[in-house]
């Protein structure tokens, strides 16, 4: 047997041990009322394990435990609380490899490319924060002279943090690292297409932290999801998923009057100037649509406009790199390009590609190739398309697609890119590809996005702010600053010397 089956074979093992569970107070526990949910292998159709499914009951429990272990918890040093993420980044490396396996079963998500990155990074975020504990300070202010006057940071009580399914690692990590840091507790709702990975991560840490300070549910978003967001003693949500249940999010946190914060869609824009380097143009188009994670990305670049003298050489260009790359086994080395997570996106990935074809003009250029092999007959594989001769104002170019669809758009004038490129309801991320860098600089301070690039599409790194404008979200995330804006509050103390 070799290695990837053997691996394999481990990772289906996991998914039944770990099957059927919540951990709340740093134990095992099934749903309160018996029942599960099934987990599905996208690259099959079949059946890996089941999550516990979550309600109101469950919710209470763990905001109830969570709530009991936030005032020990925030007594602890800062410092020691920084040791303590430190010693989960130490044991979340060791055991990256089986948790990505684990990701690449339940998402589809191929390991190369994809699964074994992301497992690596849920590490290197605890041990991130781990190292920022003391920068959770407080100030003196000049106010009086008579009177001694400070800030202090204090954490929130009970963070609620709920997450998708494209990314849950690093989305789980990203929220929960500096949520715990701070001096938080945690309860995370998994999201229903991909809750076993994730668990995995909350086990380990769950071998370092106090029992209570992170605490995991599963269960779908109106039976366990709203009344988490709802439960008097959840002090705070941090989000990431679609618009529509940010919004709800945000309506339901309003009534009890507890920040949020949200990370939403984005239809990002990369803009190829005439003189731009073009093969890392290609390079950054292919990375950059994320077309090894079946474009499931909120920061995909799905609106490519590339300038009129070069668009066909960059298509052709794309277009080959594209058909180079092995669409397959998730869990096989050799595979560049997984599945979409579910039946549900899968079919609405369609509908939108449909739509498409029917645009008067547009051409659709139809990528890489579907597995031949008949174990993945069901899986559910889309081959990548690139549109042309689809506007920046059609329905394509305006709603997230969440898959491997890109609209590529000819402009000729840089004025007009930059106004196309603003003309959208999202604004998370942007790129510009030139060598002109004046021209550049002019562009980073005139696109509306909160994270733009040149030359380059890099993904989200522990360090930089990260977050968008507009119906793409509120608030920062994976900085300090993400740590000290939405993770404490200031509190001023006055104290009287006269
Ligand atoms: P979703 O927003 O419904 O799900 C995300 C999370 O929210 C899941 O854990 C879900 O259980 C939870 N949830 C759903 N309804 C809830 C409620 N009423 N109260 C509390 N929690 C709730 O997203 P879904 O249905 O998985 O995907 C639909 C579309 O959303 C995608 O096609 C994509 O366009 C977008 N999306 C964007 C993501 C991003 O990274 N910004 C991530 C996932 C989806
Ligand atoms: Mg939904």
């Amino acid at each position: 047997m070799g290695n990837s089956s053997q691996a394999a074979l481990a990772a289906h093992a996991l998914a039944k041990r770990l099957s059927g569970h919540h951990i709340i107070d740093g134990r095992f526990v099934p749903a309160i009322s018996g029942t599960t949910f099934p987990v599905i292998n996208p690259a099959t159709g079949k059946e890996i394990g089941c999550a516990a499914n979550g309600s109101a009951e469950d919710v209470d429990l763990a905001v109830t435990v969570a709530s009991k272990a936030q005032a020990a918890w925030a007594q602890t040093s800062a410092r020691a609380r920084g040791k303590a993420l430190n010693e989960c980044a130490r044991r979340l490396a060791e055991h990256a490899e089986e948790i990505a396996q684990l990701l690449a079963l339940e998402t589809g998500k191929a390991i190369r490319t994809e699964s074994r990155g992301e497992a690596n990074l849920v590490g290197e975020c605890f041990s991130f924060y781990g190292g920022l504990t003391s920068e959770l300070k407080g100030e003196t202010v000049p106010f009086d002279p008579k009177m001694l006057t400070l800030t202090q940071r204090e954490p929130i009580g009970v963070v609620a943090a709920i997450i998708p399914w494209n990314a849950p690692l690093m989305l789980m990590a990203l929220k929960i690292a500096p949520a715990i840091a701070a001096g938080n507790t945690v309860v995370i709702k998994s999201a229903e297409e991909a809750p076993l990975a994730v668990l995995r991560v909350i086990e380990i840490v769950n071998e370092v932290l106090p029992a209570g300070v992170a605490n995991i549910l599963s269960g779908d978003g109106p039976g366990c999801g709203a009344p988490l967001v709802a439960h008097p003693k959840v002090r705070k949500v941090t989000f990431t998923g679609s618009v529509d249940t940010g919004k709800y999010i945000a309506q339901a946190a309003a009534e009890k009057l507890i920040p949020v914060t949200l990370e939403l869609g984005g239809k990002s824009p990369m803009i190829v100037m005439g003189d731009a380097d073009l093969d890392k143009a290609v390079e950054g188009a292919v990375s950059g649509m994320r077309f090894t994670r079946q474009g499931q990305s909120c920061t995909a670049a799905s609106r490519m406009f590339v300038h009129e003298s070069i668009i066909d050489v960059f298509v052709e260009k794309v277009k080959a790199k594209v058909n180079a790359m092995k669409m397959g086994d998730p869990l096989d080395e050799s595979t560049d390009i997984g599945t979409i997570i579910s039946r549900a996106q899968f079919d609405r990935v369609h509908s939108y590609i449909q739509l498409g074809e029917l645009v008067p003009g547009a051409q659709s250029h139809h990528l890489s190739n579907v597995p031949s092999d008949p174990a993945f007959k069901d899986g559910l594989f889309v081959q990548p398309v690139m549109f042309t001769g689809i506007s920046n104002d059609h329905q394509l170019s305006r709603e997230e697609i969440f898959g491997p669809v890109t609209c590529v758009i000819a402009f000729k004038d840089y004025e007009d890119v930059i106004q196309q490129a603003n003309d959208s309801d999202f604004a998370l991320a942007a790129t510009i590809w030139t060598n002109n860098m004046k021209l550049a600089m002019d562009a980073t301070q005139r696109l509306q996005a909160g994270l733009v690039q040149v030359n380059q599409n890099i993904v989200v790194q522990p360090g930089l702010s990260y977050g968008g404008l507009k119906q793409s979200g509120l608030g920062k995330e994976a900085s300090l600053e993400a740590m000290l804006e939405h993770f404490t509050h200031k509190k001023t103390i006055i104290i009287n010397l006269a």
